[in-house]
């Protein structure tokens, strides 16, 4: 009886994990630094992270351009799909397209929805994300053949995560011209129709099975907290109430696409919350700090100023953030699990 409830189990085991595999052929990914995995490095901006100790807990030791100490959640993301353990950079001339055939990203660390924010850092804007998309799905056609590319174009995972530099680095940077012309209302708004546009778009080309992902509570990044002097070091309120009300925006979103696009499958991603817990009570998920980051002195520091520095953490899974504005691979982690177990387990 014990050997053939477990054979059945087995077998069933196998049909799953094959059917999974068959289910998303590829994962493809459109953002900004959360699931940029080394396209910045392509281009001239100081938006990068690809030297060390970005990337010392990575396979390798590798500094790939990913801000993290280690994996990003869309790395995650796809091991949980069957696919690989990690998610190229297009632009990185280490991979071609038998790679970008299972997996790929287009993202671009400090880019946002608007264009205005792209132009802050000079790097590459949504638009051109999807640009470098179109390129990819010719490319595909000749490395797959039309029928298996137009197989593996529909039903791949497409998931797009931006949207915090928009209101970090353009909306509620000093000098901001965008909020001279925007209420903060009007410019979540905007921003909103241009996700639309950009969800549209995507579904023109080809896609069916997309994610689009919510804002963190940006106001607790230990870089916001560091300029909270007036609040002892708290969070940002105001940050973090702009990110959960553009974040219902994003689900009424996803809830009006998916009645007026027939065969679009969009769902809506929430970090917010699992992320807020994590900030709020580290201890019981098994972190020491989570108001500082582990690189430099955890205040203000990401990118090259998180290089060579004494005071960087020794553990940074111990750490909530790995820089002053990006989690630490442990994070990643639990965020991406719980992604997956709230909206990506219906494409499995
Ligand atoms: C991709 O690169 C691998 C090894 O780096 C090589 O073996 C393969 O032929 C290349 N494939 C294409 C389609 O260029
Ligand atoms: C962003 O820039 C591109 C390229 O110049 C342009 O085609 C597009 O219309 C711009 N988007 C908006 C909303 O202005
Ligand atoms: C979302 O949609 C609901 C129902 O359609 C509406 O009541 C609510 O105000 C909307 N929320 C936002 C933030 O737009």
């Amino acid at each position: 009886m014990e050997v053939s409830h477990a054979g059945l189990w087995l077998h069933l085991l196998l049909l799953l994990a094959a059917t999974a595999a068959a289910k998303v052929p590829a994962i493809v990914v459109f953002g900004d630094s959360s699931v940029d995995a080394g396209n910045n490095n392509q281009i001239p901006t100081i938006a990068r992270s690809n030297f060390l100790p970005y990337g010392r807990d990575f396979s390798g030791g590798k500094a790939t351009g990913r801000f993290s100490n280690g994996r990003i959640a869309t790395d995650f993301i796809s091991e949980a799909f069957g696919l690989r353990a990690a998610v190229p950079a297009y632009l990185d001339p280490a991979y071609n397209i038998s790679d970008f055939a299972v997996g790929v990203t287009f993202a671009s660390a400090g880019t946002g929805y608007d264009n205005a924010t792209s132009d802050v850092l000079g790097v590459i804007p949504a638009w051109r994300e999807l640009e470098y998309y179109k390129e990819y799905q010719k490319r595909l056609r000749g490395y797959l053949g039309d029928g298996k590319a137009i197989y593996t174009i529909s039903n791949s995972l497409y998931i797009i995560s931006m949207g915090t530099n928009d209101f970090l680095e353009n909306y509620f940077a000093l000098n901001s011209q965008r909020r001279t012309q925007y209420s903060i209302d009007a410019y979540q708004q905007y921003l909103i129709g241009l996700a639309r546009n950009f969800v549209v778009n995507l579904h023109g080309l080809g896609a069916r099975k997309v994610s689009i992902g919510g804002l963190p509570p940006m106001g607790c990044m230990p870089l916001e907290r560091a300029q909270n002097l007036e609040n002892g070091n708290g969070c940002m309120e105001t940050y973090n109430i702009v990110a959960m009300t553009f974040n219902q925006k994003l689900y009424n979103l996803t809830r009006e696409l998916n009645k007026e696009i027939p065969g679009l499958k969009l769902v809506f991603s929430n970090p917010y919350f699992v992320l807020l817990q994590l900030i709020q009570k580290p201890s019981s998920y098994g972190f020491q700090e989570s108001q500082r980051a582990c690189c430099a002195t955890g205040m203000f520091e990401m990118g090259y100023a998180c290089q060579r520095s004494l005071f960087t953490c020794t553990d940074a899974n111990k750490y909530v953030f790995w820089d002053a504005f990006h989690p630490s691979e442990h994070t990643n982690k639990m965020i991406a699990d719980h992604v997956i177990k709230t909206a990506l387990y219906k494409f499995l």
